[in-house]
This record gives structure tokens, C-alpha cells and sequence, in this order.
């Protein structure tokens, strides 16, 4: 039986996808840059620089601004967004997570965040999880991030396992392949067209419940 579940945070614990798609648009707009959900979906799960890279060279701009300028760019995209989600309260946590969260640590099953946001401990914090979570991979301690599989990785190691006793939640075409390649077992949230239809996807988290969990695994990897 699985372990440890180790979880994103935007998109599979509440909203805040949302928030970093119009943070990102309202930079864009900015600087001459139209972006949309369709192109948003390559965002999705990547770090913040490698977001801004994206958006640049989806722009035409990859070559328009020094090292400055970028941090700059990156800071304002994160201004942006921290304004936004200081209101972030419990009422904010998807439908089932909650639930999902408590039956998990009733069965002594581990639970990690592998957030590529820097932001992650705050918003646990507003949403009242944090008790919940035994171990949080930190962004900042990890060289490459989503897809490759490092943040996975190291959440597994700060709950004290190897990662082939995992199961990973994501939202995102980046984290999905950073489970993949981690060796981790993948559930995704979200749409097929944006995941793909070769692991199993919910298409709410309210679907997300240990008996779901437990059939996923025993199919995959009994
Ligand atoms: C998550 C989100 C991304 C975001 C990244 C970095 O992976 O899905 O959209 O760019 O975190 O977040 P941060 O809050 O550190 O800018
Ligand atoms: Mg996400």
C-alpha cells in the first residue's frame, strides 16, 4: 500500500491557479503581451522564473530585458499575486480535500506538499492545513524545477520516504511529468485534453477520497 501522498498546492488544494494565470496576464498586458487559458496550461506547476521565460518568449520578448529588468518582471508578477491572495481563508480549500486530508493522517499515511510556489507555506497557513502536512518540500532547496522530478523527490524525503511509496496529486502537465519521471504514482485534476488520458484523472477533488486512492494504487501496481 502507498505510503505518503504528496501534494501540489495550486490548483488541487484550492483556486489559486486562477490567481497566478491573472497575475501573469496583468504583467503580460503590461509589457504588450496577450496571454490564454490555453497558453496559461504551459504555465501551470512551473516555477515563477521559468514562467516569466515562457511568457517572454511567447511574446517575442525572450531577448528584450536584462538580468534586471527580469527580476524585476518576476517581482512584480509575485506583487501581483501576494496582493491577491491575502484573503485566502478555509473557506477557500476545494471541495473533498479536507476530508481527504483527515482520513489520510487517520490511516497514518504521510502527507508532503511538492509546490513549486514559494508562497505554499503562507497559503496553508490561511487555509488552516498546515497541522495536516508532515513535511514541506521548500522550492528554493531544489535546482531544477516541474517537470523534472526533484521537488517530488524531496517531499518524499522530508516525510521519511522513497518516492515509489507515493502517490502525487497534481494539476498540472509539468507536475505530471515530474511524478512520472519520480516514479511516484500519479493522480491528476483536471481535464483530459489538458492531461492527457494515460493516468487517472478526477475531474473535482471532491472524487479525491482514500478509497479512490487505494483502488488507484491496487490497479497500477498490484
Ligand atoms: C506553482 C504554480 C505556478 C507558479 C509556481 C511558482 O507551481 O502552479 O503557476 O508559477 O508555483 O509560484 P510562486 O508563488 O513561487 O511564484
Ligand atoms: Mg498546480
Amino acid at each position: 500500500m502507498f505510503k505518503g501522498v504528496l501534494f501540489d498546492l495550486d490548483g488541487v488544494l484550492t483556486d489559486t491557479a486562477e490567481y497566478h494565470y491573472q497575475a501573469w496576464q496583468r504583467l503580460g498586458k503590461e509589457i504588450g503581451i496577450t496571454i490564454d487559458r490555453a497558453f496559461n496550461e504551459e504555465l501551470k506547476g512551473v516555477s515563477r522564473e521559468d514562467s516569466l521565460k515562457l511568457l517572454l518568449a511567447h511574446g517575442g520578448r525572450a531577448q528584450d530585458f536584462d538580468s534586471e529588468q527580469f527580476a524585476e518582471l518576476a517581482k512584480r508578477k509575485n506583487e501581483y499575486y501576494v496582493e491577491m491572495i491575502q484573503e485566502v481563508s478555509p473557506a477557500d480549500v476545494y471541495p473533498g480535500i479536507l476530508n481527504l486530508l483527515k482520513d489520510l493522517k487517520k490511516q497514518g499515511i504521510k502527507i508532503s506538499l511538492a509546490s513549486a510556489s514559494k508562497n505554499g507555506p503562507f497559503l496553508l497557513e490561511r487555509m488552516s492545513l498546515l497541522p495536516y502536512f508532515d513535511g514541506i518540500a521548500d522550492p528554493a532547496d531544489v535546482a531544477k524545477g516541474k517537470p523534472d522530478p526533484e521537488i517530488f523527490q524531496l517531499a518524499a524525503e522530508k516525510v521519511g520516504l522513497t518516492v515509489r511509496d507515493c502517490i502525487g496529486i497534481e494539476d498540472a502537465k509539468a507536475g505530471i511529468q515530474a511524478i512520472l519521471a519520480s516514479g511516484a504514482l500519479p493522480i491528476g485534476v483536471g481535464r483530459p485534453e489538458d492531461l492527457g488520458t494515460d493516468i487517472v484523472l478526477v475531474s473535482s477533488t471532491k472524487e479525491l477520497t482514500v478509497d479512490l486512492l487505494v483502488s488507484v494504487w491496487q490497479t497500477a501496481r498490484n
